[in-house]
């Protein structure tokens, strides 16, 4: 391998990357190894080589720097291959085409130092060796952080940015847009093994996820290619980070575009560098959008009057102008001299004419928009400059040793002037190499913009890394344009994020970005996007609909102001009016045969304590108070059991009545007002008492329950202890249904107007409505508990005023007619009991007879006997029509109004007169 060199009192050596690619024989171990042949030539790359040129022209006519120094230099070029590479710097060592290691046999000049290689992986094989021998070597492309480990690599120094931080600045670039579901493709060789990991954990530790991260290498067949190409396909992720070198990339981005695998935005690291002359059109498209990082580049001040005035004939020392020239017009030399490793498949097309104008097209094919790398390059050798110039100017008076003299420089005093060196390329920033070999790491982030088929590079942000001030991205982002796909930020998220009110629940076997949203359970909120739990809502709060604030709970209360609360005391009102009505009718008709023959007093008593009844319901409705909540249950058992308790004494006078039918039976004692008045008062007295107790015991009080329901705190009556709500109930239900049964039995009693009849149907009611509350209050809660009591409250006191009142109004207002005692027994009936009457005094009047017959015919005219015949045939018709009645309508056969009657003696009398 024979380096270019141009001479010079002292040479900089360089290994420069220039061409992309290369092709690797396989050795067969049967005959000598075949050469690596490189291919590919790329102009960018050839730029830095002409970066390095420029600086030593640079330098070499300053009268400033190194004045009667003259610098050369002596040039490798590397491509692609590391072992090409190693031998390409050995042989700058010895000075020789084959490498003598560790000696240095040229004779003229003395090598300061090495320059390269471009690539992280190319640099790190030869800073093994050259670190070894204390040879410094500055990079202009190699970006891993590993380099700067000053133990395995202790003579290497770097003009461009290390990238220790670029994983910071990838993931919160990452974080900025949201992006939580990204891709990685990574070189396959050690620094994107390392890099990649870095990339890797810090993008998982701010949250996001990698959802594949694949390796690509320039060396890979088809097959792995398009493997990495599917994998890109089948995922949903819409951003990768790309860790590699732009070259390795090459085969990937034209087999996406083949694939049509497009719009997904790529994150460039900083070791891609971005040259689009590298890619074809088809990659360019694949490109647009993506995002890179790039470390800070300057300007070189005179570098593009330089390009222009290249040519092969006048610059014939230049070293590869003719592959230069060959790429750049597309045609070929005849006996090209520097291109004998490349290989020459394409040997058609024109002769070079050499009069090819470059000076137009040095934008497009040099790149000259980004000088980055040229211009590290260029710094390179400022560096070396700096160092020399120190080196000669014999800063140290007191070390008595020769100094400026050109041929006592070695390299290892050279690597300690380096490190010590301050330097600086034209008036730009004084820079200083740290303790690491590194210059300060400033970053640009630029994004890559295909606009009517142009390339544009723009820098869209900076990214400062500072231990103080915290590592920080700073984007524009109303100078990205994305591509084609989005013109949004697009989203890249395995799962869409959790809105307040849900959280997240991480699918199994899939990575934590992968989730789905469960809605937060009824009480608990969740308040931010993306939150893991829920929290749950103090006690006098609950969650509102959303499930993103906890709100105080609704007090509920059955009030006066809601439709229910206004249904229920209308109801109640409009029945306590129709009490007080029917109330007001029965006083006013006092007299009538009707409400005679009911028991008046009874009436008014259940008349009364149905109206009350109707009226306590008003009691329930309302926010609950200490006296409200006193009162209810109470004033309402009292005033029910009064109701109950006349209708118990109702239903018992019915069945004394008819069990009393003759005149002279033992019962008939109690039919005066003694029973119904007992009745009613022992009742009452019980359910008094038994309310007594409950509010001298545990009396009810209002409170504020937020148990039972979630979402609304219920203002309720405590009953205090349920025993005596329940006695109270069940002391109810006792006299109903002991009134039922009462009732029930005497259902059959004759009449077409039968209080019995009535009295079972509406205790039947009463009972009904009152089972059915029970269920019905268990199972509701808050005012619906109160409603249902209310409204089972109102039902059984209509009942019992519809079944036993109503009828009786009926016929007072609508039927006169009807209000006449003949009509109550229905004709059958009224007639026998007529007939039983006469029947009595006849028996009277036989026995009476009886005992007078002696007198009667010891009398002077005693009656004649066709007379008594006729009675006592009367008599015998009487008795016989009587018995046949007595078995149709059983033993029952007086009606209901006996004693009524028996206050009516007027016809008694008169029977008894004839
Ligand atoms: C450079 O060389 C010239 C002539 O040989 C000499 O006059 C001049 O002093 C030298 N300058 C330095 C800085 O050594
Ligand atoms: C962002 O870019 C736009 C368009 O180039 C420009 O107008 C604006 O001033 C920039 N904003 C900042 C903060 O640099
Ligand atoms: C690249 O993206 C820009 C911005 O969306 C779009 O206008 C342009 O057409 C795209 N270029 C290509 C080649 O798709
Ligand atoms: C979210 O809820 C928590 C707990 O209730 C509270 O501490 C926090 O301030 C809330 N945050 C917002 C933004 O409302």
């Amino acid at each position: 391998m024979d380096p270019f060199t141009q001479p010079g009192d002292v040479l900089i050596g360089g290994v420069f990357l220039v061409y992309s690619g290369y092709d690797f024989p396989q050795p067969s171990f049967h005959n000598w190894p075949q050469p690596v042949t490189c291919n590919g030539f790329h102009i960018r790359y050839y730029r830095d080589v002409l970066g390095l040129i420029f600086a030593i022209n640079e330098i070499n006519n300053s009268p400033d720097l190194l004045p009667n120094v003259t610098i050369g230099f002596s040039l490798v070029h590397s491509c692609m291959s590391e072992l090409r590479n190693i031998g390409g710097a050995m042989s700058l060592m010895s000075g020789t085409g084959n490498p003598v290691p560790c000696y240095d046999c040229r004779k003229t000049s003395v090598m300061a130092g090495i320059i390269g290689d471009k690539l992280s992986a190319l640099s790190l094989p030869i800073a093994r060796i050259l670190g070894v021998h204390s040879y410094p070597q500055i990079s202009y492309g190699a970006t891993t952080s590993a380099l700067s480990d000053k133990v395995n690599f202790p003579s290497f120094f770097r003009t461009i940015s290390n990238n220790m931080f670029q994983h910071i600045a990838i993931s919160q670039l990452i974080g900025q847009f949201g992006w939580t579901w990204v891709g990685m493709v990574i070189v396959d060789n050690e620094v994107g093994e390392l890099g990649g990991q870095a990339i890797r954990t810090e993008v998982e530790k701010s949250g996001s996820c990698v959802a594949f991260a694949e390796k690509i290498h320039l060396s890979y067949s088809k097959r792995q290619v398009l493997r990495v190409v599917d994998v890109i396909r089948e995922s949903s992720v819409n951003i990768i980070i790309l860790h590699s070198t732009e070259a390795h990339m090459k085969f990937l981005l034209d087999a996406m575009y083949d694939e049509g695998v497009t719009g997904k935005i790529f994150i460039s690291s900083a070791s891609f560098t971005i040259t689009p002359g590298l890619f074809s059109k088809k990659a360019w498209k694949v490109l647009n959008g993506t995002i890179g990082l790039m470390s800070k580049t300057g300007q070189i001040p005179g570098f593009e009057t330089f390009l222009q005035s290249l040519h092969p004939s006048l610059n014939h020392s230049h070293p590869l102008i003719k592959p230069f020239w060959k790429t750049a017009f597309n045609c070929n030399w005849e006996n090209g001299e520097f291109i004998k490793n490349t290989t020459h498949a394409d040997t058609q097309g024109p002769l070079c004419s050499e009069d090819e104008d470059l000076k137009t097209m040095i934008p497009s094919l040099l790149e000259t928009f980004d000088l980055s790398l040229t211009y590290h390059a260029y710094l390179a050798v400022y560096a070396y400059a700096h160092a020399l110039h120190a080196l000669l100017q014999c800063p140290s008076r007191e070390n008595h040793q020769p100094c400026g003299n050109v041929t006592s420089i070695q390299p290892w005093k050279v690597l300690r002037s380096l490190k010590k060196t301050p330097f600086q390329a034209h008036s730009e920033d004084i820079i200083t190499f740290d303790a690491n070999g590194d210059v300060p790491a400033l970053h640009d982030i630029v994004t890559i913009q295909i606009l009517n088929g142009h390339f544009h590079l723009v820098t869209v942000g900076s990214f400062t890394p500072g231990a103080v001030t915290g590592h920080t991205v700073l984007i524009n982002r109303s100078q990205i344009l994305w591509n084609d796909k989005f013109s949004q930020v697009p989203e890249s998220v395995c799962s869409n994020s959790c809105g307040p009110g849900s959280r997240r629940v991480t699918r199994r076997g899939q990575p934590p970005c992968c989730f789905d949203c469960v809605p937060c359970s009824a009480g608990e909120i969740s308040n931010s996007t993306d939150a893991v739990k829920c929290f749950r809502c103090p006690q006098d709060q609950w969650s509102n609909e959303d499930q993103d604030r906890c709100i105080p709970k609704t007090i509920e209360f059955l009030s006066y102001q809601e439709p229910l609360g206004h249904i229920l005391v209308s109801m109640a009102s409009v029945s306590s009016l129709l009490g007080l009505s029917i109330l007001l009718t029965f006083i006013r008709f006092k007299d009538t045969p009707i409400i005679k023959a009911t028991n008046r007093e009874l009436s008014y008593i259940l008349l009364t304590s149905l109206i009350l009844c109707f009226l306590c319901c008003l009691v329930f409705i309302g926010q609950p108070s200490t006296v409200t909540c006193l009162l209810r249950q109470t004033f309402f058992s009292v005033v029910f059991s009064i109701s109950i308790s006349s209708v118990l004494a109702k239903t018992i006078m019915v069945i004394l009545a008819f069990k009393a039918t003759r005149l002279n039976s033992p019962l008939r004692r109690w039919l005066g007002p003694i029973i119904p008045r007992h009745v009613v008062g022992i009742c009452s007295g019980l359910q008094i008492l038994i309310c007594s107790v409950w509010l001298y015991k545990s009396p009810p009080f209002p409170v504020l329950n937020t148990q039972i329901e979630n979402h609304k705190i219920i203002f309720e009556c405590n009953e205090g202890h349920k025993l005596f709500f329940y006695m109270t109930l069940g002391f109810m239900g006792f006299l109903a249904t002991i009134s039922f049964f009462v009732a029930f039995l005497a259902r059959n009693l004759p009449g077409s107007y039968n209080e019995a009849k009535l009295i079972t149907f509406s205790m039947l009611i009463f009972c009904c409505v009152w089972i059915s509350f029970i269920p019905a209050y268990l199972s509701t809660s808050g005012k619906y508990t109160v409603a249902v009591q209310v409204f089972a409250i109102l039902v059984s006191s209509a009942g019992l005023l519809g079944c036993i009142f109503l009828p009786k109004c009926y016929i007072i207002i609508v039927r006169p007619e009807k209000n006449r005692r003949e009509c109550f027994g229905g004709n059958t009936s009224f007639k026998h009991v007529r007939l039983s009457y006469r029947l009595s005094v006849l028996r009277h009047l036989i026995n009476a007879a009886r005992a007078c017959v002696p007198a009667l015919w010891r009398q002077p005219s005693p009656p004649s006997l066709s007379m008594w015949i006729r009675k006592v045939e009367e008599i015998k018709r009487m008795e016989n029509l009587t018995a046949q009645l007595q078995d149709r309508n059983s033993r029952f056969y007086r009606t209901w109004f006996y004693w009524d009657q028996f206050t009516d003696t007027a016809e008694y009398k008169s029977l008894l007169a004839q």
